[in-house]
């Protein structure tokens, strides 16, 4: 096995400890946790994870190929146990019973599929939980533009979270919205002394994604992909995608663009309707980006505002706690809108704003 290079193996290291220390710590996800500071001292795990490519989490391509290759291909090894996503039973208490030597194993018998998967597949986790404060924050955006929405998503992934009005909402103190029909309920809980818009929806008009792989839910491999994205301590969020994956057989997807920003946003701003109100906006995307590709992000979309106006609404937590969207008109920021906080997979929302 080659080792990778010393920065490389430090910055995939330290990418782990972060995942084990700030993102699934806490007892937010304990054996993912556990996996992950295993794997941040294994040579093997940081070899393998290091094929990820740049711009990648290389803790979420290594760990979701030992589920995706769990599921499809070894479910009774005995790593299947740490895994309530897979087994719909509890996980063993990772400080009593450690997943570690299970998941050294399985790394060794699996070790040339992983690396295959974790150097082409991309982290592209769904979180279909985020349209609980997408149906708020798109409704604040559609009563601040005073028009119907051309809604375009950066990083649609399969497109789950391009149609946050087909799904039902239940905000746990009776507050209700979205479609009633609707065969996802999505259950969120409402922090704080105000309430977010959500009388008349966000009224999108018309909508079109823009991802650099789109996948395809009428893919078995890659639904089973999506899956494996879901961090093995939540059975709830893999049930929710499976809910949504038969959700979305029932009405037809938006179409989504293989590519990036700048390769499609000029066409669709062309393509959306005049009297529609372009909002584009992106959850857990720029966080894959690097510091000069978030710049030049900013930059594009400043540029084109200059052809036509765009509200630019974006939950992204790593670069920025709180839900916001810019008003830009004429390629300066009218109008910065703070909305609210928010937890990552729309576990709860603390709406801010009074507009
Ligand atoms: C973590 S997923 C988030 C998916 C979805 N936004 C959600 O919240 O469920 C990130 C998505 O962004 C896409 N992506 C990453 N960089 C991109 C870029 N420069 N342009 C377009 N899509 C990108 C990935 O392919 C992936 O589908």
């Amino acid at each position: 096995m080659t080792a990778p290079g010393t920065d490389r193996a430090a910055a995939v290291a330290a990418a782990f400890t972060d995942i084990a220390e700030r993102r699934a710590g806490g007892g937010y996800a304990p054996v993912h946790a556990a996996m992950a500071t295993a794997c941040a001292t294994d040579p093997c795990a940081l070899d393998l994870a290091s094929r990820a490519a740049d711009g990648q989490n290389p803790p979420s391509l290594l760990l979701g190929a030992v589920q995706y290759l769990l599921a499809r291909r070894d479910p009774g090894h005995a790593l299947a146990r740490f895994y309530p996503t897979l087994t719909g039973r509890p996980a063993p208490d990772p400080q009593v019973d450690d997943p570690w030597p299970d998941l050294r194993a399985f790394l060794t018998r699996h070790r040339d599929r992983i690396a295959e998967i974790v150097t082409t597949r991309l982290v592209q986790t769904h979180e279909v939980g985020r349209c609980s404060y997408l149906y708020p924050a798109l409704t604040a955006v559609r009563r601040h533009a005073g028009a119907p929405l051309a809604a375009i998503e950066i990083g649609p992934s399969a497109g789950l979270t391009l149609v946050p009005d087909r799904y039902a909402y239940s905000y746990g103190d009776g507050t209700t919205a979205g479609a009633p029909d609707s065969p996802l309920l999505l259950r969120s809980e409402l922090r704080g002394p105000h309430r977010p818009p959500l009388d008349r929806g966000p009224e999108i008009a018309w909508r079109a994604g823009i991802d650099l792989n789109p996948l395809n839910l009428a893919d078995a491999e890659d639904r089973a992909w999506l899956r494996s994205l879901v961090w093995p301590d939540h059975p709830d969020r893999a049930a929710r995608l499976d809910t949504a994956f038969a959700a979305a057989r029932t009405g037809e997807l938006p179409t989504l663009h293989r590519g990036t920003a700048s390769q499609h946003l000029p066409a669709l701003l062309e393509q959306a309707p005049v009297d529609a109100v372009v909002c584009v906006y992106h959850t857990a995307v720029t966080a894959h980006f690097t510091s000069r590709a978030r710049a030049e992000h900013r930059d594009l979309l400043r540029r084109l505002s200059e052809r036509r106006r765009i509200l630019w609404l974006r939950a992204e937590p790593v670069e920025e706690p709180r839900l916001r969207f810019t008003d830009l008109d004429g390629g300066l920021a009218r109008t910065e809108v703070v909305l609210g906080g928010y937890h990552p997979h729309g576990a709860w929302l603390e709406w801010h704003h009074r507009g």
